[in-house]
């Protein structure tokens, strides 16, 4: 099957998850300089559920603000129109993409749990470096792999291939894909982004993950996102052993050299929220 073959096959494919209808609307609403706050407001409040996760988001920890906020005009006062789009859609994509029926080897659980280490992690970068917007690199961390649930949902035979070849071969998963699948997991992400009619920007972040290009729509957004999974993914594997950074993109070493330096000095920091950024975002049964 060639690449195009690919693609046609998976807008065909009907239970492919969309963003809910509000997130969607949000997020076009965005993209209109007139949009104020009342309409904004109007469109999230018809969605209770989401008004109810939004109100507990912004006034959890993660946001760190002393005072309560009570209603989303006010969230959206204090918070500006950016963020709460972004937590819109954070809030969103978990709920959408956590259905069970995946391929057996496919433990969703730890799939989210990656991707909200990467979105802790390269907000984090974008804090520290300046150089991106970091509730962008958030919501690019949290969706940069989603394209593999796409693949373990929907691709099970293909999905079974790149297992297979992952731990006959030694491979990592980027590297099984390359070899065997007509498109790969960042490619796949990406497609759906811009059916979602996401920014550019963050469908450039998940298309160029693991291979940065410099011609990217936003390269500091995508280098946040690249840096925080080559890190996420070294501690994983063993936090005691020294970290691989060979994949880092030279680029990425460049701007983000002092942050590489100093992992080990901050690194333990970022676990600790990224743990409580888990008990919040993943949290059953809500
Ligand atoms: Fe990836
Ligand atoms: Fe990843």
């Amino acid at each position: 099957m060639d690449a195009q073959t690919f693609f046609r096959k998976l807008d065909r494919i009907q239970e492919i998850p969309t963003l809910p209808t509000v997130a969607l609307k949000v997020n076009k609403m965005l993209q209109d300089y007139d949009t104020s706050i009342k309409t904004l407001s109007k469109t999230i409040e018809k969605d209770q559920a989401m008004v109810s996760k939004i109100l507990r988001l912004v006034n959890s920890a993660f946001y760190g603000f002393q005072s309560r906020i009570n209603n989303i005009p006010h969230a959206v006062t204090i918070l500006g129109f950016n963020t709460v789009r972004n937590a819109v859609i954070s809030v969103s994509i978990i709920d959408t993409f956590s259905e069970k029926g995946a391929f057996e080897g496919f433990n969703v659980t730890d799939f989210w749990k990656h991707s909200v280490a990467v979105a802790v992690t390269s907000r984090y970068l974008a804090e520290k470096t300046r150089l991106a917007i970091p509730d962008e690199s958030f919501v690019a961390g949290l969706l940069h792999d989603v394209g593999k649930v796409v693949l373990a949902q929907h691709f099970k035979e293909f999905f079974g291939q790149v297992w297979e070849s992952m731990h006959k071969d030694d491979l990592s998963f980027y590297e099984a894909e390359k070899k065997l699948l007509p498109a790969n997991h960042a490619q796949i992400g990406a497609h759906l982004a811009k059916r979602w009619h996401l920014p550019a920007g963050l469908i450039d972040a998940m298309r160029y993950h693991h291979a940065v290009r410099k011609t990217a729509y936003n390269l500091n957004l995508l280098i946040s996102v690249h840096v925080a999974d080559i890190i996420v993914n070294n501690y994983k594997i063993d936090p005691e052993s020294e970290s691989d950074f060979s994949v880092t993109h030279p680029e990425a070493v460049k701007l983000m050299a002092a942050e590489l330096e100093t992992v080990s000095d901050w690194f333990p920091n970022v676990s600790t929220e990224i743990e409580s950024a888990c008990d919040f975002f993943l949290e059953e049964g809500e």
